[in-house]
């Protein structure tokens, strides 16, 4: 109903019935909102174009919906080189936890090892730093290595199924492993290593689509045109050093496909 109104009295009125306990304004003629279709304006059944407004523009066209994975297996698959593949990434716009990460986490070690190692996402110390397994579980990675003669300045490729740190170290989210494998599976491509060593059951699931590590560990198979050895991952291990033997068994098998190949 149009008001006749002053403002002041208007508003007077709306405080008094507000005192009463009004808490919700409705018109004066019903209107059924669930038979108004999607395309039909929602106004008033009273409103009148109001002069000294602009008439109302149509809506601007949406924007076509963006396939996060397609576009990422066409950044990826773009990239020709180690290089362009960590700009690519560093380009990627699609996935969030970029926006709480401190720095893209691509790889560490010798580019064009023959043995690339695969973790699962940055924690708090590789966030830091921008490079993979630094802090503690890095440390009895490195060691581990050592232990059968490989080393990360020289002999192994790392990198993680995720370039982001996940917040609170969570475990990463199956949208985000889908939306980031395409990398991954480039990253594999352009680094050409011999063989790969899944850390954990994430990485299983990502390279393998299966978890199960305690019966997957130890098992060569074939992923990615490779043949894939799953173990337990380090930070697991420092959870659980009695689960050390058998990762001890582990890279001796590692260090015997080397040696036969
Ligand atoms: N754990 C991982 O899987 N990757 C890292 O880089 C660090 C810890």
């Amino acid at each position: 109903m149009e008001s006749a109104l002053d403002p002041h009295t208007a508003l007077a009125l709306l405080q008094w019935q507000v005192e009463l306990g009004v808490s919700e304004t409705i018109m004066d003629a019903p209107l059924d909102r669930y038979a108004l279709t999607d395309t039909e304006p929602r106004q008033s059944v009273h409103a009148t174009p109001d002069p000294r407004r602009p008439a109302m523009s149509a809506p601007p066209p949406k924007a076509p919906e963006v396939d996060p994975a397609q576009e990422a297996a066409h950044a990826a698959h773009a990239a020709a080189s180690l290089d362009a593949l960590r700009a690519a990434l560093a380009e990627f716009e699609h996935c969030d936890l970029k926006r709480g990460a401190r720095n893209l986490v691509f790889a560490d070690g010798a580019p064009g090892a023959r043995v690339m190692i695969i973790g699962e996402a940055p924690g708090r110390d590789e966030d830091r730093e921008g490079r993979p397994f630094v802090g503690r579980a890095g440390q009895l990675l490195d060691r581990m290595l050592a232990a059968i003669g490989l080393s990360r300045s020289e002999s192994v490729y790392i990198t993680n199924v995720l370039p982001w740190r996940p917040p609170q170290n969570r475990d990463p989210l199956p949208v985000e492993i889908g939306m980031m494998k395409p990398f991954l599976e480039r990253h594999v491509a352009l680094a050409k290593p011999e063989v790969l060593v899944l850390m954990g059951n994430i990485s299983c699931e990502t390279v393998l689509g299966r978890r199960g590590i305690t019966r997957l560990r130890g098992q060569w198979t074939q992923a990615m045109g490779l043949p894939v050895l799953p173990m337990f991952h380090p930070a697991y291990l420092l959870r659980q050093p009695q689960m050390k033997r058998q990762a001890w068994v582990d890279l001796l098998e590692l260090q015997a496909k080397l040696r036969e190949a």
